[in-house]
């Protein structure tokens, strides 16, 4: 696997793989690595020919006040584990190397970016926005993977890449989830032995949710109501949203007819965590 930090040389290795005629597939991360970004990269490496993992703690898409400079890194353990995954750059830029002095141009979506984690995080979209269409530029993957716990940012990059027009397949992955539900994120690492336990509520409350629709509700406040009152028995959690929305325009659905996501966003402690689950077909 090669490492590399210079955009420069991360763009012609990656277009002389392209090329070559090799399938480029990027999995974009902040690193902190577990088996979610893992999924991604198989996903990856079984979909293309030729891999790169960008790894970049992106500083725009934080707010003040966010945990930007406690963000959990640890390249080496990092760089190990996507070695092993048979990765075949990762591409590991310093700030100045993706936003040099001087730099003045960001993508705002302007209604979508500020829908669910957009309202709660003013600006976040515009970083991630951002960061991706450079990503997009620097590499030019053929593919661009992202896992679904991330469903706002799911419905804000593919409205970026059809708004932008960029030759990208976006290939969404399945939640990957503790043995007891907690879906995997890197700000696990924050929670105390009791938020950790309390942080299980996020998964039952969904399921709470999707067992009343399975026995029938399609009223959109209604299990808004469900997710609600299931969050609330947890004395730990404090809720930031609950959200029953269509999953491209994250828009709330007052009648469920066809598909319908279902979000969270609670924080335990000084931890912001987020989850959400499918309905419908
Ligand atoms: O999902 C993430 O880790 C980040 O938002 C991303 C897509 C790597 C952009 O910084």
């Amino acid at each position: 696997m090669m490492v590399l930090s210079s955009t420069a040389r991360a763009q012609a290795r990656a277009l002389e793989a392209r090329s070559a005629g090799a399938a480029i597939g990027l999995v974009p991360t902040m690193g902190a690595l577990h088996e979610g970004h893992l999924s991604l990269v198989r996903a990856a490496r079984r979909d293309t020919q030729f891999v790169v993992v960008s790894l970049f703690v992106n500083p725009t898409q934080f707010g003040p006040g966010e945990d930007l400079d406690r963000y959990p890194h640890d390249l080496e353990q990092d760089r190990r584990k996507l070695e092993a995954e048979g990765v075949d750059l990762l591409y590991a830029p310093p700030v100045e190397e993706v936003y040099p002095s001087g730099y003045q141009t960001y993508v705002e979506l302007e209604e979508l970016g500020r829908r669910l984690d957009g309202a709660s995080r003013p600006g976040h979209f515009r970083g991630v926005a951002t960061v991706v269409a450079k990503l997009f530029n620097i590499v030019q993957p053929h593919r661009a993977y992202f896992g679904q716990k991330d469903a706002a940012q799911v419905a804000v990059i593919r409205r970026l890449v059809t708004d932008l027009n960029f030759p990208v397949e976006i290939v969404v992955c399945p939640i990957v989830r503790e043995a007891d539900g907690v879906a995997m994120s890197s700000r696990n690492a924050y929670l105390s032995a009791d938020q950790r336990r309390a942080a299980t509520v996020l998964y039952r409350s969904l399921e709470a949710t999707r067992s009343r629709y399975s026995s029938g509700e399609r009223s959109g406040p209604a299990l808004v109501e469900v997710l609600r009152q299931s969050l609330a028995s947890e004395p730990l959690a404090r809720i930031d949203y609950c959200a029953v929305v269509t999953p491209d325009t994250l828009l709330p659905l007052t009648m469920i007819r066809s598909r319908a996501l279902v979000a969270v966003a609670a924080w335990f402690g000084q931890t912001r965590l987020i989850d959400n689950t499918l309905l419908g077909d």
